[in-house]
């Protein structure tokens, strides 16, 4: 029997116990023991919880008991989370986690740690929620070199623009059920200003090129300037407006970037609706290949949590992590106002203005004074903005 431990009992933390509890048989028989829950650390009060006698609320509690060797953490954040992961680590637990912005800003120390205690700190659930994104990057794909990411990765942001545009539900309501459904961070700014989709990026990123990034270098937006309107002129593209982390290596430098993208019909992440995330990874020997599923969810979430506990326990502790992460190199990001991209926009000006300063651009059909550009740096598109005068909506167009 391995005995185990759950850091936060929120969405994902409950999620994790439910699914342990009910598919004890169907985990025996896989990994050949029993996995057991003997604690569960919250601050908040379960006394009238099933599980009430496991709760506790000082990590020392846990980090003391030698028969736990197995914790998952779901507390979310880089203060408390952080200061356990770290004493479990340093304890000889091993440590799986959702907790995205812990492994993008902390991940150089804590893969070092594990590694330096002989134990394994895994993190499938911290992007895509219950799809198989980071295996697959590190192992299946590993022969190649990754050439680009482009991911629908944040569910609360999908569900929204999902429910906004085709069932025209109001941003709050949308919110909010986001927020009822268990999609939401605890602060939902996160999700709709593009920093969750921002850690997952940076993780995804860090594994395809060897080394961490630094979340602040990369440029973000969310989903909040997003009107009708343009979504209405991507429809008469027949294509979608989507919520897009993305990252493209080429000759060892990086360039990532979190913003809405015009998504054509021929792209498949073009119909990726509701919470579903779907991340599209590019190798120069396999080419395409997309992973697809529920991104965020109490069941979804905890699955990926509970396939890693598996796995640490059917490795005895060491999983082999397979990839390298070292600390930022000086000199691998490029320069964000050089990257190249395709825009979409509309702006109050008529079709001859827009036409003297970006040239012979694509008009929207039906729409008063939008269109697509060519490629340019993103310092190119800036320029020739200011030169119009401004424009109402700036998109950039997957290619
Ligand atoms: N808030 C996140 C999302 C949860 O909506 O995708 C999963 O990381």
């Amino acid at each position: 029997m391995t005995k185990m431990a759950i850091m936060g009992f929120g969405v994902v933390g409950s999620g994790v116990y439910d699914i342990v509890t009910k598919n004890a048989d169907t985990i025996t028989k896989k990994i050949g023991e029993k996995l057991e829950v003997k604690y569960i650390l919250d601050i908040r009060d379960f006394s009238t919880h099933p599980g009430a006698d496991l709760f506790v609320k000082d990590a020392d509690v846990i980090a003391r008991d030698e028969s736990v060797t197995l914790v998952a953490e779901a507390m979310g954040g880089v203060t408390f989370a952080y200061e356990y992961t770290k004493k479990m680590l340093m304890a000889g637990k091993s440590v799986v986690t959702s907790n995205k912005e812990l492994v993008s800003k902390k991940g150089t120390e804590l893969f070092k740690l594990a590694e330096k205690m002989g134990v394994s700190y895994m993190f499938e659930a911290s992007v895509g929620g219950g799809i198989p994104i980071i295996r697959p990057l590190v192992n299946c794909l590993a022969a190649n070199k990754v050439e680009s990411i482009y991911g629908i990765m944040n569910g609360t942001t999908n569900y929204i623009l999902t429910k906004m545009f085709k069932e025209n539900q109001s941003f709050k309501d949308a919110l909010s059920d986001a927020q009822r459904l268990g999609y939401a961070e605890k602060d939902p700014t996160a999700d709709v200003e593009g920093f969750d989709t921002m850690r997952k990026i940076s993780i995804l990123t860090a594994l395809s090129a060897g080394c961490e990034l630094d979340d602040d270098k990369i440029p973000h937006e969310g989903i909040t300037k997003i009107t009708a309107e343009d979504v209405l002129c991507a429809e008469k593209m027949n294509a979608s407006v989507k919520l897009i982390g993305y990252s493209r290596i080429r000759d060892g430098k990086v360039t990532a970037r979190v913003c809405p993208m015009i998504i054509p019909s021929d792209c498949p992440l073009y119909s990726v609706e509701d919470v579903f995330n779907a991340i599209l990874v590019t190798g120069d020997m396999v080419g395409d290949v997309m992973m697809y599923g529920r991104g965020a969810g109490k069941e979804a979430t905890a699955s990926a949590i509970v396939g890693d506990l598996m796995d640490v326990v059917r490795h005895k502790g060491k999983f082999d992590k397979n990839f390298s992460w070292e600390e930022e190199k000086e000199g691998m990001f490029f320069e964000p106002s050089e990257e190249e991209n395709v825009f979409f926009v509309r702006c109050d000006k008529t079709k001859d203005e827009a036409k003297a300063v970006f040239g012979d651009v694509k008009f929207v059909e039906g729409a008063s004074c939008a269109f697509i550009t060519e490629k340019m740096t993103e310092k190119a598109f800036d320029e020739k903005a200011d030169t119009l005068g401004g424009v109402l909506s700036k998109i950039r167009v997957y290619m």
